[in-house]
């Protein structure tokens, strides 16, 4: 990477409410060397592709076929929009690991739970001793919430082959205690994830 600048692809399926707090930060801090590139969605009607559109951010629909094709039709984008650092923010797909080595330690991404320090592992040792389990995959807000999880978190960290996982770069958490349920959880960890 240029250390004078930086070239974000911005991945996403969905809502894009934290492509969004990107859009924002680089806005509102005056990063002038840091820039969204691109911005891909697997998803046509993703309202993240419309909030990125109104701020003028070159965008593709990329459809998510036959998985080789697509990464290979994804990393030829990533090449021509000349992309620094690719950002998961709400992408849905599993990546290959062949994929993820062309982009070594040039991927992050933004995962709704916590993850230990160097990614790996089942379990996280908090600051207090307690021993508590690392959910991956879908539906996390929800599996921390089954398994009686008060707090919940959020997590940025480096992409490896193995899906949610990969040395951690920051976490941030929510410590209120009272939402039992999955959406207003959701709710409030999302003002979390975009500090984040
Ligand atoms: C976030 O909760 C993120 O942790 C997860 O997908 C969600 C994306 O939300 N990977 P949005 O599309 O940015 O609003």
């Amino acid at each position: 990477i240029d250390s004078t600048s930086l070239r974000l692809g911005g991945l996403i399926s969905g809502t894009g409410s934290n492509l969004q707090a990107l859009i924002d930060a680089i806005e509102s801090k005056n990063l002038a060397n840091v820039e969204i590139a691109l911005v891909v969605s697997n998803k046509a009607d993703a309202y993240g592709l419309q909030r990125a559109l109104t701020h003028n951010l070159p965008v593709v629909y990329l459809p998510w076929k036959e998985r080789a094709e697509s990464e290979a039709r994804l990393a030829a984008l990533l090449r021509l929009f000349r992309v620094d650092l690719v950002v998961l923010v709400g992408w849905m797909r599993i990546l290959s690991a062949s994929f993820i080595e062309q982009f070594s330690q040039h991927i992050i991404n933004l995962h709704p739970a916590l993850i230990p320090d160097d990614g790996t592992g089942y379990t996280y040792t908090t600051r207090a001793g307690t021993q508590i389990p690392v959910f991956r995959g879908l539906q996390v807000v929800k599996q921390a919430l089954d398994a009686g999880i008060k707090t919940t978190r959020s997590t940025v960290h480096y992409v490896t082959p193995e899906a949610d996982a990969g040395p951690v770069i920051g976490r941030e958490e929510d410590t209120r205690q009272e939402a039992d349920t999955e959406e207003p959880r959701r709710e409030r960890l999302t003002p979390v994830e975009h500090r984040l």
